[in-house]
């Protein structure tokens, strides 16, 4: 096991993790092209768990000393609908606090987990100044009815921040987290048995956990059993460092335990190793989040997915991968072969071999010799090995929801929504060529310590919990693009063209009149033809002065090139292009004429921009050249071009002032003195130093307004400008 660690370590360190392409289109956080949904009234802080109601019309939330139902019916407003206050009396938190806990962030009560417990009453269990609670509600009158007045113990963490995964089903209760102050005695359990049958529990007798920190769960209904994610630090690699590893472990349902041995404790707990890896790297061997995307209605229940954001131990900067495991490799892993604990050794020998009953459901009668064998043989040999579909080298990705969508075309797509450590949420569709970021919506703006994800793919929203409350993103908005071109170039299987309302819209089910091209994004043969120029807009200057185009990438893929008939292509001593795409030069007899910006995107050509530079007539009255009249516009946009001017002069006369104080050598002086002048010079403009390129970055958003644009912007556009 040593060498073949060693030998991956020396791999990884050889190759670099490929990378993701950018966020096609990106939205800041409010931008009103994409309409958010916020609810985070001041009182309300610390949406640590959600939890969606069947009809996907009510969201409960586990806040800090409360619990929320939120009518979420419409998609485009929250409203509060009951709230139950549920916090620690004074003394409580004097007893948090005397323990060395802060009384103002770790001793109110987070509820940190909500479930379904049945058709009517919820279960709630919170930390509860360090001596968890649990309660449950009735969901139609939102009263606290029972409140268990013993402590909550291993259902949910002593401490707010802490991770832990709970999941209820047919009205009992699975739950992975610690059981103790210092949270550091992991349990997997049952509670709330039905039918007058045990509680069970982990064998304390071996050490089945190993530092755990549990991400999730899941249930696998057809086989009656129950999985937990979770990485903790793995026994079987002898290593200086420890190493941490990926797991999934599996409990059955109606496990009653052994009857002698194993009494009250699980007969079928087992563990099983995660892989994923990207050929020739290290693994990403931290799980941070698992979604399960179960098939659609009717279909064969062992086609279940998982979805897992990974990190690795080992990285430097923000990398993340998502691989997807297949319910049916995690079934054959535990069917398999497994290791067996040395009693003596504490050691995890290598194989055992296959034996029949490990890792099954029905062992409590079995005989004392097997559950002996049982009891030492929790860790499966083989690791259930994930298909890495997304790899991220600028992305630190902690949560991940999934969705199932039918594309234009009929075929299946997957689409992901990733949420970012820095608030952003990723929307990736995964197209036959691999992964796409269709687009980026900022979601928050500080880092969460808690942060949660539950998506209602029948309604089409993805509701976002963290410490400043809950924000609902429509999973699309396909109006955001304007032109068919636009549309089909975005390549998001939830957004198509209609051709009969020349608009860009979300599917429903309806295929027929609707453009989209998920392969190969082709406008051309997809939008028919369909072309837009956008409006000539004039500019009308003096001689000499500066002229500044503007023209926005209409996505983050496109690249711009300006053209203008009087030139084969756009001389560089005599234009300077900004950071923005837009164009600046000075007017000369030289640089009067049209200018037009063109966009490229996956081999498709469109002008977003075109222009008209002319001489103004009267040049001591500023007065269009057609219509005669005053236009306060144009005067805006000499002064703030004269405003820049006299920045650029200083800026310059600060660089001259440096070089000089430098006391470079009178030869060098003189070249840069020579440089800086050309680069003032009306007849040209390079951009050879330092000092000029930051001639581009003087633009300010102020400025916008002043420089006369095309009517009909995009999204990006205005994304653009909203930062
Ligand atoms: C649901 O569970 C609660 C709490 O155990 C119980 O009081 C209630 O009767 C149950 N309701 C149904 C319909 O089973
Ligand atoms: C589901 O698929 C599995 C594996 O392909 C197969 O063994 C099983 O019979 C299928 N179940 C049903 C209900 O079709
Ligand atoms: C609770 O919210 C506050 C402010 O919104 C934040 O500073 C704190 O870290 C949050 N605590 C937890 C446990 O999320």
């Amino acid at each position: 096991m040593g060498p073949s660690l060693l030998f991956l370590l020396l791999l990884g360190l050889l190759s670099s993790a490929g990378s993701l392409p950018p966020p096609r289109t990106s939205f800041l956080l409010g931008a009103p092209s994409r309409p958010l949904a916020l609810f985070g009234p001041p009182d309300v802080l610390n949406a640590s768990s959600l939890l969606l109601s069947g009809d996907g019309a009510t969201l409960y939330v586990g806040a800090r000393d409360a619990v929320l139902s939120l009518d979420v019916s419409q998609s485009d407003v929250i409203r509060l609908k009951k709230k139950v206050e549920w916090r620690p009396t004074q003394s409580e938190t004097d007893s948090c606090q005397s323990k060395g806990r802060d009384a103002a962030v770790d001793c109110p009560n987070f509820v940190g987990v909500v479930q379904m417990m049945n058709s009517s009453h919820l279960y709630v269990c919170g930390s509860f100044a360090f001596s968890p609670k649990d309660a449950f509600i009735d969901a139609e009158s939102f009263l606290m009815e029972r409140r268990v007045d013993g402590r909550a113990k291993a259902r949910c963490p002593h401490s707010p921040v802490q991770r832990s995964a709970a999941i209820s089903v047919d009205g009992e209760l699975f739950t992975a987290t610690t059981t103790d102050f210092r949270g550091v005695e992991p349990q997997i359990s049952r509670h709330f048995s039905q039918d007058g049958r045990p509680d069970v529990s982990q064998d304390s007798s071996v050490r089945l956990l190993e530092e755990p920190v549990f991400v999730g769960s899941s249930s696998d209904p057809s086989q009656k059993k129950l999985y937990f994610f979770f990485t903790e630090v793995g026994k079987e690699f002898s290593f200086m460092d420890e190493v941490r590893i990926p797991r999934v472990a599996q409990v059955c349902k109606d496990d009653v335990g052994g009857q002698r041995t194993l009494q009250n404790k699980w007969t079928s707990f087992s563990k099983a190793p995660l892989l994923c890896q990207v050929p020739k790297q290290l693994p990403f061997n931290v799980v941070q989040d698992v979604f399960t995307l179960r098939p659609p209605e009717g279909g064969n229940a062992s086609e279940t997915l998982f979805y897992g954001v990974f990190t690795s131990q080992w990285s430097s900067g923000p990398e993340s991968a998502v691989c997807v495991f297949r319910l049916q490799d995690v079934r054959a892993a535990f069917s398999g072969s497994y290791r067996t604990f040395d009693m003596e050794t504490h050691q995890l020998s290598s194989l055992l071999g296959k034996a029949s009953n490990l890792g099954q459901c029905g062992l409590d009668s079995a005989s004392d010799l097997d559950l002996a064998q049982v009891k030492k043989s929790f860790l499966t040999s083989g690791s259930i090995t994930g298909d890495p579909i997304v790899v991220s080298g600028g992305h630190q990705y902690s949560r991940v929801a999934a969705m199932r969508t039918r594309a234009a075309s009929g075929d299946q797509y997957t689409v992901l929504f990733l949420l970012t450590e820095s608030g952003r949420i990723h929307k990736v569709a995964l197209l036959d060529r691999g992964p796409r970021v269709v687009e980026e919506i900022q979601v928050f703006t500080q880092p969460q310590l808690v942060k949660s994800l539950v998506l209602s793919s029948s309604k089409g929203v993805l509701y976002v919990g963290t410490s400043e409350g809950v924000t609902a993103v429509p999973v699309a908005r396909c109006s955001v693009y304007t032109r068919c071109s636009q549309c089909v170039l975005a390549r998001d299987p939830l957004c198509g063209w209609s051709r009969t309302g020349s608009a860009c819209t979300g599917l429903d089910g309806r295929h027929h009149d609707i453009a989209q091209d998920l392969k190969g994004g082709n406008v051309g043969e997809t939008c028919g033809g369909e072309t837009t120029t956008p409006q000539v807009t004039e500019v009308v200057v003096h001689l000499n002065e500066a002229v500044r185009l503007r023209c926005l990438k209409p996505s983050n893929l496109a690249t711009l090139t300006w053209t203008s008939p009087g030139f084969k292509s756009l001389p560089e001593e005599l234009f300077i292009p900004s950071a923005d795409g837009g164009l600046i030069f000075f007017a000369a007899a030289a640089t009067f004429g049209s200018y037009r910006c063109e966009a490229e995107e996956d081999g498709y050509r469109e002008v977003v921009a075109s222009y008209v530079v002319q001489q103004v007539a009267a040049p001591d009255l500023r007065r269009d050249a057609r219509s005669g009249k005053e236009t306060p516009e144009i005067a805006r946009v000499q002064e703030s071009f004269y405003g820049e001017l006299v920045a650029v002069s200083s800026l310059l006369a600060v660089c001259v002032v440096a070089l000089a104080l430098g006391g470079l050598a009178a030869w060098r002086r003189r070249k840069a003195g020579l440089e800086a002048r050309r680069l003032v010079g009306p007849e040209d403009g390079g951009r050879t130093n330092g000092c000029t390129e930051s001639v581009p970055s003087l633009s300010r958003p102020e400025d916008a307004g002043a420089v006369t644009e095309p009517r009909g912007r995009s999204v990006a556009q205005e994304a653009a400008q909203q930062m």
